[in-house]
């Protein structure tokens, strides 16, 4: 084989610092699949390999788990999947099997997850090494960098709402308009609710009215929680927005029996007043992404309902600037990185 050896991945060196450096291509283990990297998205959650602050985390690291690409090597007993099938990973990838969650079938929240980025190298790449029970398969109509987002920011938002017991008609609110927010605002307008987005500041009114929100509110004018109450209360609100904060008065806007579907991750602590807790039967909970099933799932339901996420494309060199545009929110909305044949189809899009 003519195959170059050498891979160039953007990898975690030391706290805050991300840089481009050239690796050793390695062969797949039993049980896993070489990938050609074609996109990675930059997903908020990054941030827990870049800064160093995930538990266990072991520098350096590659980041990176909304990776699409194609699989160019097979470990061995891996029958499933084909070279040159196009696949992609998530946050999910890959349980252990023998945890007591795993045992109990909800390998989602397995004790021991293999979580690309964080306990393996991720996408941040021109090559990864992915477990084959952890990766989905693409469907055609989706171009790699436009599958990549829906990988993490479209499971756990598509995930997270239909699983919450919802009914066509229900007043659900999505709160927080980047990454995951606008991905949600899609599926909740998709799957038939009544879709409110909440934002902060005027600037992203007419975005999330594109994305199919039927009402904005912007909390720099208004209490979100009262609005919702004049429109009689959310079903369901789902909180994309990294502030916990701003998400422990948001209880108040739930209709009885409503539920605050946690899916960010802030640094902060979510105060909680226990009266609409107890007097409405009103409940908070999080949700973690989802499994590869769940990924093609996601995928199957965008290609259906022509979801697709709203990204900016950018080379591996400028993965620190993508980074940090991704964390002082000015993306739209998805950065995504694309390599090798995404590059190309990145320059025709
Ligand atoms: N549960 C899971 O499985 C899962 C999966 C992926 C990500 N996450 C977590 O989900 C969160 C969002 O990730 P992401 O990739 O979507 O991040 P992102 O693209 O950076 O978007 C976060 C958005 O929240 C908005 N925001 C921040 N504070 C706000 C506030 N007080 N009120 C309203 N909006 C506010 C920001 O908007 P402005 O700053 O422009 O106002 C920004 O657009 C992160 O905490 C991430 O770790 C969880
Ligand atoms: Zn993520
Ligand atoms: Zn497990």
């Amino acid at each position: 084989m003519n195959m170059v050896k050498i891979y160039k991945a953007v990898e975690v060196s030391a706290p805050g610092s991300l840089r481009v450096v050239e690796r050793a291509i390695s062969e797949p283990g039993p049980g896993q699949v070489r990938i050609r990297v074609e996109a990675c998205g930059f997903c908020n959650t990054d941030a827990a390999t870049v800064t160093g602050i995930y538990p266990g985390l072991n520098l350096p690291r590659v980041p990176g788990h909304e990776v699409v690409g194609r699989i160019e090597a097979l470990g061995s007993g891996v029958s499933r999947w084909k070279i040159g099938q196009r696949v992609g990973v998530g946050f999910f990838g890959g349980e252990d099997g023998v945890c007591e969650p795993c045992r109990r079938g909800d390998i989602v929240n397995c004790q021991n997850a293999v979580i690309p980025g964080i306990t393996v190298d991720g996408g941040y790449a021109e090559v990864m090494i992915a477990e084959a029970r952890g990766i989905a398969s693409i469907p055609d109509e989706l171009s790699s960098k436009e599958a990549a987002p829906l990988l993490c920011a479209g499971i756990t938002t598509y995930n997270a709402l239909r699983n919450a017991g919802l009914r066509g008609g229900d007043l659900v609110a999505v709160q927080g308009i980047g990454g995951l927010g606008h991905l949600g605002i899609q599926f909740a307008r998709h799957m038939g609710f009544h879709t409110v987005a909440i934002g902060r500041g005027q600037e992203k009114e007419k975005l999330a009215r594109d994305l199919g929100a039927h009402v904005y509110i912007d909390t720099a004018v208004d209490d979100a929680a009262a609005v919702l109450q004049r429109m009689g209360g959310a079903r369901a609100i789902l909180a994309t927005a990294p502030s916990g904060g701003a998400m422990g008065p948001l209880v108040s806007g739930l209709a009885a029996r409503g539920k605050l579907i946690v899916v960010a991750v802030p640094g902060d602590q979510i105060q909680l007043s226990a009266f609409p807790l107890v007097f409405g039967g009103r409940s908070v909970y999080g949700t973690l992404a989802g499994t590869a099933i769940d990924t093609e799932d996601t995928l199957a339901f965008s290609v259906l309902e022509n979801i697709r996420p709203m990204i900016e494309t950018v080379p591996l060199e400028q993965a620190a600037d993508a980074y940090a545009r991704m964390m002082q929110g000015k993306a739209r909305f998805r950065m995504v990185l694309v390599t090798g044949k995404g590059m190309a189809a990145a320059r025709v899009a």
